[in-house]
C-alpha cells in the first residue's frame, strides 16, 4: 500500500497542497555535505561564524525532518580533515558547536528516540568537543529511532588507509586471509561501520564535489545538488530532494 505524505512545494501558502512524497521509498539513509555557511554569511555583511551559528539551526530542523519522515540514517559532514587548514579562531568556533548543540538539543533527541553517533578520528578534536559527543553518545546508546551520524574530523581517503592498515596488520599476524578480504570486510572497517551506505548524497551551496567524503560508501547513491546556502536550506529542500530521489531508477549497472 502507498500511503502518501502532504507536502507544499509552492512558497505561497494559498497553493494548494500537492502530494509528492510516498512513504514507501523514502532513502534509507541520507548524508548531507553541509556546506555554504561561510557564503551565506558573507553576502548579508556578517562574519564567517554567524554562518556557522546559523547553520546548527538548520541542523536542528533537518533531523526533525528526515526523523518525521522516516529516514533511518541521517549522516552530516560537519568538519572534514582538511578544515584543519582553516584560521584558528574559525577553527576553534567550530569546534565549539556540537558542544552547544548538544547543551540544546540532547534532551529532545533523546526524547525522540534518535541515536548519536560519530564518525571521525578521534584525535586533534579538544577533549570538551569530543566529552560532548561521548556523552551524546552514550546517552542514546539504546534509542532505537533515527541514527544521527556526525562525521566530524572525517576524511574518506584516511579512513580508507586505516582501515587497509588494519588489515594487512590481521593479515601479517595471521588473524585474517587474503581470500577473506572482500567488500564486504573493507566497507565493515570503515569508520560507518555498520551502517548502510547513503541511499542519497545532498550537498548544499552549489558546489559539484566530494570533497573527501565517504569516497567508498558513495559508489552508489544518488546524488542532490543546490545552490542553497546550508543556513537556508530547509524542510521544502529536504523534501525536494527526497521526491527527486523517489523518481530515479537506480540501475546499479544493470538494466
Ligand atoms: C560548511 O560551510 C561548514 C564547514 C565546512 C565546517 P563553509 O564554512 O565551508 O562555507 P563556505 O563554503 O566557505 O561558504
Ligand atoms: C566540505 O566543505 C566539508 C564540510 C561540509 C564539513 P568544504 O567547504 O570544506 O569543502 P571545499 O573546500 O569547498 O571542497
Ligand atoms: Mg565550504
Amino acid at each position: 500500500m502507498i500511503s502518501r505524505l502532504w507536502a507544499k512545494l509552492g512558497k505561497s501558502s494559498s497553493q494548494a497542497a500537492e502530494p509528492f512524497l510516498t512513504t514507501d521509498n523514502v532513502p534509507e539513509h541520507i548524508a548531507i555535505i553541509m556546506d555554504g555557511n561561510g557564503r551565506w554569511a558573507k553576502k548579508r555583511g556578517l562574519p564567517r561564524i554567524a554562518g556557522h551559528h546559523t547553520g546548527m539551526k538548520t541542523v536542528k530542523r533537518i533531523v526533525i525532518e528526515a526523523d518525521r519522515l522516516g529516514v533511518k540514517y541521517l549522516t552530516l559532514y560537519a568538519f572534514s580533515t582538511e578544515n584543519w587548514k582553516r584560521p584558528k579562531d574559525e577553527v576553534e568556533f567550530l569546534m565549539k558547536l556540537p558542544q552547544q548543540f548538544l547543551e540544546i538539543e540532547l534532551e529532545e533527541l533523546i526524547e525522540k528516540n534518535v541515536q548519536v553517533r560519530m564518525m571521525g578520528h578521534k584525535e586533534n578534536l579538544p577533549s570538551f568537543t569530543l566529552n560532548a559527543v561521548e556523552e551524546a553518545i552514550t546517552k542514546t546508546a539504546n534509542n532505537t529511532g533515527l541514527v544521527l551520524n556526525f562525521a566530524l574530523n572525517y576524511g574518506g581517503r584516511r579512513e580508507m588507509l586505516e582501515a587497509i592498515k588494519e588489515i594487512a596488520a590481521d593479515v601479517q599476524d595471521g588473524r585474517l586471509s587474503t581470500e577473506q578480504i572482500d567488500e564486504k570486510l573493507l566497507s565493515s572497517r570503515l569508520l560507518s561501520g555498520d551502517i548502510p551506505d547513503p541511499d542519497l548524497l545532498i550537498r548544499t551551496s552549489g558546489e559539484l564535489r566530494l570533497s573527501n567524503f565517504m569516497l567508498w560508501q558513495l559508489a552508489y547513491s544518488e546524488m542532490w545538488f543546490t545552490n542553497v546556502y546550508w543556513p537556508e536550506f530547509t524542510e521544502v529542500h529536504l523534501q525536494e530532494a527526497i521526491h527527486e530521489y523517489q523518481r530515479r531508477a537506480r540501475r546499479y549497472g544493470g538494466l
